[in-house]
């Protein structure tokens, strides 16, 4: 098979199709209904054959789970349920030998409450060098029973919680972004940059090829922690939002990417999670020195309407400043594309979810848009983000029963905001019913979410080898950007179209390449006549394209 468009192989990036893999839902090695390295390890074979560069593991570390391993215990481990740092080296190892680039998740903003420093910081009390490390703070009121300030966690509630004092007394309060049991660490303190910029060099000498920054906007606090008035937009004068000094540690951190990047392995690189609706803002992390890319969350977000894709496209391109450019249609935080698709509003936002859960969901149109949505998303130029499952066809599993979730977000919000269980449900691999092969054969456990019945149709047994099945879509697909040097990174080229549809043209110079027609519109279109069909998300009918299809084709 011919080998990736890429620019060079140390900027492997700038064209890479990524595939985020969610460890607790991909597959079960052991049988204890949980996800694991070696489930990952047996499946390579697998991502090898879809087609992928890269792949970004969610974190993996030791972990009390309060955040689904976002609350890190242990940044230089494995968790015990997932597996042995030997197992992670020998996937590495493995993955390197099919030509698969790994990626891991590293969380700076916050901690678990069972770190070693937050333990230390607890027990050597009030004014301690411990507690510099985090946001420690008496409380306002006559007894301190009120918190510093009024900031809120993004998962609901306060955001500060108070401790008990090693003495027995109610004591400080510290600042939690997200959950109590993620305290946040303090930037300022040289402690902290020094111990993540020894877990970045601890991880990249082991063979790793790029870092996603979780929460990366986030890291910096106005050391006067004023009160929110929810006006203040991102930026210097946010108390906590996309402040200046996060750009100094990105600084630093692409510093030592660049100083493995010399070696055998290639390049390392670097990927911010930055939820920002300011695309000027945002271009800022990938100035020169800083991050390599950012996550483009406007493209995920936005409705499956021609007028504004082509507006957040065009926004993302000019805004790159030499940046390569992210495509990411889902993630482990947001609904599956294929539910939002089949909403009578297309478009999504964390921050709404009870609002989008409300609608109910066509599948099938969901399906065919999201089918739809792939192509044009993959003839981008960029790299593109493909999240576990989708690449099935999985949709959001809206009716989990309540006793079952285990999302933070749903019982910090006491039921008001599902949270995100639903496009966290463990794949389907093969089989008539649960687990569909995700846990081996007399597993011990249930999977740690339950399966929807109707998932038999998209296991990837009766998925492979259906021409109409999604993972053909994906595989197909991706074989052919894989082998034309038209598509990924390069440029673009807008053609004129009917209203609803998107045409533009994947060519180095002019004459010849690759075009990609999506019709977002109510009616057939007709397809250049100069052309020849690659592959199209659905049939076409009488020679037209039809609603919400996209076809890829080699001009002549
Ligand atoms: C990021 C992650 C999300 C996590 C949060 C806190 O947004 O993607 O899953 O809950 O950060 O770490
Ligand atoms: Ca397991």
């Amino acid at each position: 098979m011919p080998s990736a468009p890429m620019p060079s192989a140390d900027s492997w990036w700038q064209s890479a199709a990524i595939y985020q893999l969610y460890v607790r839902s991909f597959a079960d090695g052991n049988g204890d209904g949980i996800g694991d390295l070696a489930g990952v390890r047996a499946h390579l074979p697998y991502l090898a054959a879809l087609g992928i560069d890269a792949i970004w593991f969610n974190p993996w570390y030791p972990s009390p789970m309060a955040d689904a391993g976002y609350d890190i215990s242990d940044y230089r481990s494995i968790d015990p349920v997932f597996g042995t740092l030997a197992e992670a080296d020998a996937l590495i190892a493995e993955a390197h030998a099919h030509g698969i680039k790994i990626i891991i998740d590293v969380v700076p903003n916050h901690g678990s409450d069972q770190h070693p420093w937050f333990l230390a910081a607890l027990a050597a009390g009030p004014g301690s060098a411990e507690r510099s490390r985090f946001w420690f703070r008496p409380g306002r009121g006559d007894h301190g029973e009120l918190p510093p300030n009024n900031w809120q966690s993004i998962f609901g509630g306060p955001a500060w919680t108070r401790v008990t004092e090693a003495d027995g007394s109610p004591g400080e309060w510290y600042l939690h972004l997200f959950a109590p049991e993620q305290p946040d660490f303090n930037w300022a303190s040289p402690d902290v940059r020094l111990e993540f910029e020894d877990v970045l060099r601890f991880w990249f000498a082991r063979g790793v090829d790029g870092i996603r920054i979780d929460s990366a906007a986030l890291l910096c606090k106005d050391a006067s922690l004023p009160d929110v008035t929810g006006a203040e937009p991102p930026g210097p004068a946010h108390p906590y939002t996309d402040r200046d000094d996060v750009h100094l540690i990105y600084q630093s951190w692409r510093a030592i990417a660049d100083s493995y990047s010399a070696s055998q392995h290639g390049g390392r690189m670097l990927i911010g999670e930055i939820w920002l609706p300011d695309a000027a803002r945002l271009a800022r992390y990938v100035g020169p020195g800083e991050l390599h890319t950012v996550f483009n969350f406007p493209y995920l977000n936005c409705p499956w309407d021609a007028g504004a894709l082509r507006e957040v496209i065009d926004q993302t391109l000019a805004l790159s400043a030499g940046a390569p450019a992210t495509w990411v249609l889902s993630n482990h935080d947001v609904d599956r594309v294929v539910s939002r698709y089949g909403r009578a509003d297309t478009s999504f936002d964390l921050e709404r979810r009870p609002y989008f859960h409300a609608f109910p969901v066509d599948l099938p149109l969901g399906t065919r848009r999201a089918r739809a949505a792939a192509l044009l998303t993959m003839a981008l130029p960029g790299s593109v983000y493909i999240y576990q499952g989708e690449e099935l066809g999985l949709w959001e599993v809206q009716d989990i029963p309540d006793e079952l979730r285990q999302d933070p977000i749903w019982a910090r919000t006491h039921g008001a905001d599902p949270g995100r269980d639903g496009c966290r449900v463990p794949l389907p691999w093969s089989g008539m019913e649960p687990p569909f092969g995700f846990s081996p054969f007399g597993a011990a456990a249930d999977p740690w979410l339950p399966q929807p019945k109707d998932w038999r149709d998209l296991t990837v047994s009766a998925s492979s080898g259906n021409p109409d099945s999604m993972l053909t879509l994906y595989r197909d697909a991706l074989r052919i950007r894989r082998s034309s040097p038209e598509l990924g990174d390069g440029p673009m080229t807008w053609q004129p179209t009917a209203d609803g549809v998107l045409a533009f043209d994947r060519a180095p110079h002019g004459a010849g390449g690759l075009r990609c027609v999506a019709n977002l519109s109510a009616a057939p279109v007709a397809l250049p006549a100069n052309a020849a069909l690659l592959l199209s998300s659905g049939p076409l009918s009488g020679g037209l394209l039809p609603p919400d299809t996209t076809a890829w084709l080699r001009l002549g």
